[in-house]
């Protein structure tokens, strides 16, 4: 059956509708239809492509999901050298930059600055042809990249066609625009694939930075498509049709076009204020819901940031100022084991306190004993701790220098140490399990997950209080909390009136 016009016209109309939608959804966060009529107009767009695959464009939304066609990641040539940064690594480092640069300009030159946090990502470059996303390549050597444009094309932040609103105030693509930012994970995106990784049996990955890399760089774009990544676009690398003079034009302009751009970017009128900004950078770096390894400071003239030039590999016109590392040495003390929800067992290192990144951190997961065995960490060790913004601290590498010789290997448990049940580990698994069902540790944190935020939410039921609840055998899986009476629980110690009327009430 061939196409008539009217199929054509729906399609398109399909097409930037679910674009447009999209970007309102994942870009902006504030959807204007309900999620069933997005699924409805997605759905008729299949349904019109799968009868007629002639009307499929590069930039149709059906193209996010993946394909298993195997590409053996060709190669493209970068339209300019994809640069690197200078590191700055306290206030003498940053002044010495702008001293450095000054003397290349006019006396009298007076130069304002952007800062934009520095994502600890992965280079992407996107080149848009009269506003359509037709490749995308990995920093490669900084010349020629790795071609990953299907990977790249199940991103739901990045705009397939440019600009992304094209409902919205009349601003066009220009005829050819390269851009390049950061392809990463958002921290709790990253916490929920290891967490489905190890519901599965799979791997757990150490760190969101090498779990991007290893995201982008499938051969089959489904399994990128499985792993929700996300990314930040903060240059302008070639463009034909649109030129900018500032740093912060580009930012406005690259918003405009519908790309994330780097959140809290900010427009300083000198070094000094600058600077003074930094600790503000600093204590805030916890709280993002993202990594970031410090801060980029750049000429917010970009005419003036080009005639600089480049030493090496990196622009005069900018530079990266470091973060302290939020890493530190201690003792491993002991081996400690906890039971997951799913019996899994979690081997976790009790550590003699040490101060790093703004806390006392006295306990860190060694993730599996795979990873403990590979990186031969031992009880008595002094070992590298590692904080990653808010996710529970790393134990990443023994000193093996400092051994005495009274280290002791650590070794999966074979009993559970909470009900004695012999562990098992499946087949092909990575992870150790406790098998019983009943096991007082595993209800406790299946019944702490079904009463958690993100689940039904109950308040006043802490890990304490089902600690409790548990000991004295009123509940003994998640559905008796259904069936728990006011009276047996007035009986507890420290279970007044008040506390038990608001956990019933909740
Ligand atoms: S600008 C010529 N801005 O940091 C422009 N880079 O250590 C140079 N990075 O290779 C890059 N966030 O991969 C710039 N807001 C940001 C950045 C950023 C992260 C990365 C980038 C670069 C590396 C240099």
């Amino acid at each position: 059956m061939s196409v008539d016009v009217e199929q054509r016209q729906r399609a398109n109309e399909l097409r930037e509708l679910v674009n447009y939608h999209s970007y309102r959804y994942y870009v902006l966060s504030e959807s204007v239809i309900s999620d069933g009529e997005f699924d409805r107009l997605f759905n008729e767009l299949i349904a019109l492509e799968k009868a007629h695959p002639e009307l499929v464009t590069p930039d149709s939304p059906t193209q996010r999901s993946g394909s298993d066609v195997s590409e053996d990641f060709p190669k493209s040539r970068h339209p300019a050298p994809i640069l690197s940064l200078s590191n700055a690594y306290n206030e003498a480092d940053i002044r010495a930059w702008e001293e450095r640069t000054l003397k290349l300009l006019p006396t009298g030159t007076t130069l304002d600055y952007t800062v934009e946090p520095k994502l600890d990502g992965l280079t992407v470059v996107l080149t848009y042809e009269r506003g359509i996303l037709t490749l995308a390549a990995t920093r490669g050597n900084g010349e020629i990249g790795d071609v990953v444009t299907p990977n790249i094309k199940t991103i739901r932040t990045i705009p397939l066609r440019i600009p992304a609103h094209t409902h919205a105030d009349g601003k066009s693509a220009p005829e050819r625009l390269v851009v390049r930012g950061e392809v990463m994970f958002l921290k709790r995106d990253f916490e929920a694939l290891n967490e489905r990784q190890a519901a599965a049996g799979l791997p757990v990955f150490i760190n969101a930075r090498n779990a991007a890399s290893g995201a982008l760089k499938q051969k089959d774009s489904r399994i990128t498509a499985s792993r929700p990544l996300t990314m930040f676009v903060y240059q302008i690398v070639d463009s034909v049709g649109i030129t900018l003079d500032k740093q912060w034009d580009m930012l406005d302009y690259l918003r405009d076009m519908g790309f994330q751009t780097p959140p809290d970017a900010a427009l300083y009128p000198t070094l000094s204020d600058v600077i003074q900004q930094i600790p503000a950078w600093e204590s805030r770096r916890n709280t993002l819901n993202f990594e970031i390894d410090g801060i980029v400071i750049k000429v917010n003239d970009l005419r003036i940031a080009r005639e600089l030039g480049i030493v090496g590999k990196d622009p005069r016109g900018a530079t990266a100022y470091k973060f302290a590392a939020q890493e530190g040495t201690t003792k491993l003390l002991r081996h400690v084991i906890s039971i997951g929800r799913t019996g899994r067992v979690i081997p976790n290192a009790a550590l003699e306190p040490v101060f790093i990144g703004g806390t006392t951190i006295s306990n860190a997961t060694l993730h599996n004993y795979d990873i403990v065995k590979a990186l031969d960490i031992r009880i008595g060790d002094t070992v590298v701790v590692k904080r990653m913004g808010d996710v529970i601290p790393n134990v990443t590498a023994p000193v093996v220098a400092l051994r005495d010789g009274t280290e002791q290997v650590i070794d999966p448990p074979t009993h559970c140490p909470f009900c004695e049940t012999p562990i098992i580990r499946p087949e092909g698994s990575v992870d150790f399990y406790c098998p019983n069902v009943h096991c007082p540790e595993r209800v406790q944190r299946q019944v702490e997950f079904f009463v958690s935020r993100g689940a039904l939410d109950i308040d006043g039921m802490g890990s304490q209080t089902v600690k409790t609840l548990i000991e004295k055998q009123l509940i003994q899986d998640e559905a008796d909390i259904f069936s728990l009476k006011p009276e047996p629980l007035l009986e507890l110690e420290g279970f007044g009136d008040k506390k038990v009327q608001k956990l019933m009430a909740s």
